[in-house]
C-alpha cells in the first residue's frame, strides 16, 4: 500500500474517534469515579511536559507520591513549584540506557515498591538521530528506555504488586510488528519509524502479561501537547481545534490506575477506557513474535551499555 492511500485510510478511519469529538461522546457515559492515590508510589517517565505532566498533577493531587522522571532539571524545579511540592525530581536523559539504569537502581534504593510505573515518554523525530549509546534517539526513547527501566525495576522486586502503564499511540495501527524497522532504515522516516516502535510497545506490553507482570499498554488519541507541535506543526495547525486537551489524553491512564481492570487476554490496547483491538487493518498481523522482540531489545541493551573502549576498539579494529 503506498503512504498516500495508508494516510487516507488512517485520517478517514480514526479522525473523530481520536479528537475531543470521540472523547466527548463517550465521556458522558462514564460513572463519577471518586480518584485516591493516597498512599501510593509512582513513576511517571517524560513527566514535565504534554501528558506526563497532566498524569504525574493528577496522581499527587489525589495523594501519591509521584517520582517524575525527566531529562530537564529546570522544568522539573518548576513542576515541583507548580505542584506545590509533591513530587520527587529525577532528572535522566531517558534516550540513554545508562541514564534508565542509574534512575531505576536509585529509585529502587528508595523505594521498597512502586504502585504505578507510567512508561510514557516518547518523541517522533523528523530526522535520524544517533544518541552516544549508538542507538536511534526514537527507538532508545521509545521502547529500549521502557523496556530497561521496567526489567530493572522488576528484577529488584518493585513492581510486584504494581502496574505498568505503556503509552503507546494510534499510529502504531498502519504497521506490522518488524524488527528491522524499528531504527528506522537508509531511507529514514520519522513517522513510520515511531508506528514500528509503537507497535513494538503493544508486543512489549502482551509478553509482560504473559511473563505474569500486571501491565497494560494505551493510547490517548490526538493531544494537544508540545510533543505534537514540534513533530508534526503541519498537523497540529489543521487539527488543533479538535485535539483533545491533556486532560483527555491522560484520562485513560488515571483511570487504569484507579481501576486496575481484569485482562483476560494479553492482546489488546487500552483507550478511553476500553480494551480496544490491536489491528485494524489486515496488513499488520505478521511478526507477532514477543520472545524475538525481547530478543532483540536484550542485544541492544547490551550494545549500548557495553564498555565505550571495548566498543571503540572493535571499531578501529574493524
Ligand atoms: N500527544 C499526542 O497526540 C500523542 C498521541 C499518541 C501517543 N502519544 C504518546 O504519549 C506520550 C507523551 O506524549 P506528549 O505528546 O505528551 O509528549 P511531549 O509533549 O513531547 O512531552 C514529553 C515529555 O517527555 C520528556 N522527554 C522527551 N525526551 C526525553 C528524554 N530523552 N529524556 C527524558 N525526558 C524526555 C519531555 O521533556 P522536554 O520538555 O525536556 O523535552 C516532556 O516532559 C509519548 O509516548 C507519545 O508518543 C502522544
Amino acid at each position: 500500500m503506498n503512504d498516500l492511500l495508508r494516510g487516507a485510510m488512517f485520517f478517514s478511519c480514526f479522525l473523530p474517534s481520536f479528537t475531543r469529538l470521540g472523547y466527548a461522546s463517550r465521556k458522558w457515559l462514564w460513572p463519577q469515579q471518586e480518584l485516591d492515590f493516597g498512599g501510593q508510589r509512582w513513576v511517571v517517565t517524560g513527566a514535565t511536559g504534554g501528558i506526563g505532566y497532566e498524569i504525574a498533577r493528577q496522581a499527587a493531587a489525589h495523594g501519591a507520591e509521584v517520582h517524575a522522571v525527566a531529562r530537564s532539571a529546570e522544568k522539573l524545579a518548576e513542576m515541583e513549584a507548580a505542584l506545590e511540592g509533591k513530587i520527587v525530581r529525577h532528572v535522566a536523559d531517558l534516550s540513554l540506557i545508562s541514564e534508565v539504569m542509574s534512575t531505576a537502581n536509585h529509585i529502587a534504593d528508595d523505594l521498597p515498591h512502586v504502585d504505578v510505573l507510567v512508561n510514557n515518554v516518547g518523541l517522533m523525530l523528523n530526522e535520524r538521530q544517533t544518541t552516544s549509546e549508538g542507538l536511534e534517539q526514537g527507538f532508545a526513547t521509545n521502547v529500549l528506555g521502557h523496556f530497561a527501566l521496567t526489567e530493572a525495576l522488576r528484577s529488584h522486586e518493585r513492581l510486584a504488586q504494581g502496574i505498568v502503564i505503556n503509552m503507546s499511540s494510534g499510529g502504531m495501527y498502519n504497521v506490522p510488528m518488524t524488527l528491522e524497522r524499528l531504527q528506522g532504515g537508509e531511507d529514514y522516516d520519522g513517522m513510520l519509524t515511531y508506528a514500528y516502535q509503537k507497535r513494538a510497545q503493544v508486543l512489549l506490553n502482551s509478553w509482560w502479561r504473559q511473563e505474569g507482570l500486571n501491565s497494560y499498554v494505551m493510547h490517548p488519541g490526538w493531544v494537544d501537547t508540545p510533543g505534537v507541535e514540534t513533530a508534526m506543526p503541519d498537523f497540529h495547525k489543521m487539527t488543533n481545534a479538535v485535539l483533545r486537551d491533556t486532560a483527555a489524553g491522560a484520562d485513560t491512564a488515571v483511570w487504569l490506575a484507579a481501576t486496575k481492570p481484569a485482562q483476560v487476554k494479553p492482546e489488546g490496547i487500552w483507550f478511553d477506557r476500553k480494551l480496544r483491538r490491536e489491528h485494524v487493518f489486515p496488513n499488520t498481523r505478521d511478526g507477532r513474535d514477543g520472545a524475538a522482540l525481547v530478543g532483540y531489545l536484550d542485544n541492544a541493551f547490551g550494545e549500548a551499555t557495553r564498555d565505550p573502549q571495548e566498543k571503540s576498539q572493535q571499531s578501529s579494529a574493524a
